[in-house]
């Protein structure tokens, strides 16, 4: 289990020098005690599952991909689209990520223009790397060109499929808002890759020297296997590091924690100095919940009775 140490002082003057969050309107008596606090986005484009989680007061953000659109039921682009408007407007002014499908640098700019005029409260969510899995004619470097230009045209920018820290490092070099790390996905690939054979390394890295004996291998991470496979909180490990990192040079992009999967990586995510988490609606909606707040709560209510 992740455990929070003194990088901690340094996490704390960064965040004193971002925007507030929770501001108090005028004639408060009391000053708003989380004033800088976390923001909670969350990850989803499904209407029905936001509206419970924006009135109660547990969000101000959202996130989506192409996947979550499909799962809101979108068929077509112009689907995807009317889903992401009515999501910005009901948002508003909180921000919404919207995610460029187009994989070109000419294209997915004017893709982000488009999208940009969904709402002003849009967020165009760009893919830092990946392109030349998909075609390897494509350009490895499209996602940070796109970050820049993006960002010389006053359009705010999420770099989304952040698993490294220095991924991060050069999204924020080239003018993104947020970074995205997604610490459920390395969570994900450290269970179902427990090798406890791997050699050491630093594992939010590509080593395509330190291979296996079956030669597959191109992923390895230093605390999970010194601890022979046991810790698997590579995850939040990342989001650690790029807190690190961020805070060590006084880089204002947001750390936007992605891909949870539960509600200790929430917890493990706000001790490693996240700027944002964005979470899945049904982890969202049990944020109340406790089994002995529920036993709590059943003696108070019957007890309470007295009294009538
Ligand atoms: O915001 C990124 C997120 O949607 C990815 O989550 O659950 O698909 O790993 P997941």
């Amino acid at each position: 289990m992740f455990v929070a140490d003194n990088y901690t002082a340094a996490i704390l003057l960064r965040r004193r020098e971002m925007e507030p969050v929770n501001v108090a309107k005028g004639g408060k008596a009391i000053p708003h005690p989380a004033l800088r606090a976390p923001r909670i986005f969350a990850d989803t484009a499904t209407f029905n599952d936001i509206k419970p989680l924006f009135e109660a007061g547990i969000i101000n953000g959202l996130t989506t991909n192409p996947t979550l659109l499909k799962k809101a039921g979108a068929k077509s682009w112009d689907e995807a689209k009317k889903i992401m408007k009515n999501l910005c407007d009901y948002l508003k002014p909180y921000p919404v990520s919207l995610e460029l499908t187009e994989l070109t640098q000419d294209k997915m700019i004017a893709q982000a223009e488009e999208l940009r005029k969904l709402g002003e409260n849009s967020v165009i969510k760009v893919p830092v790397g990946g392109y030349t899995a998909i075609d390897k004619a494509l350009d490895p470097h499209t996602g940070l060109k796109v970050l820049r230009a993006l960002w010389e045209r006053d359009i705010r920018t999420n770099a989304t499929l952040i698993f490294n820290s220095t991924q991060a490092y050069w999204a924020a070099q080239a003018g993104a808002t947020y970074v995205s790390p997604f610490l459920g996905r390395l969570a994900d690939f450290a269970y179902k890759n427990d090798n406890p054979e791997r050699n050491p390394g630093n594992s939010l890295y590509r080593i395509d020297d330190h291979k296996n004996a079956k030669g597959d291998q191109n992923v390895s991470n230093t605390e999970y296997v010194a601890s022979g496979g046991a810790r698997k909180d590579i995850g939040i490990r990342l989001i650690r590091e790029i807190a690190q990192v961020f805070a060590n040079y006084d880089i204002k992009t947001e750390i936007l924690a992605a891909s949870f999967r539960n509600f200790a990586q929430v917890s493990e995510a706000l001790q490693a100095g996240a700027d944002i988490l964005t979470v899945p609606s049904d982890i969202l909606m049990k944020v109340a919940d406790h089994p002995l707040s529920d036993a709590g709560m059943v003696s108070f209510v019957e007890d309470s009775k007295a009294f009538t």
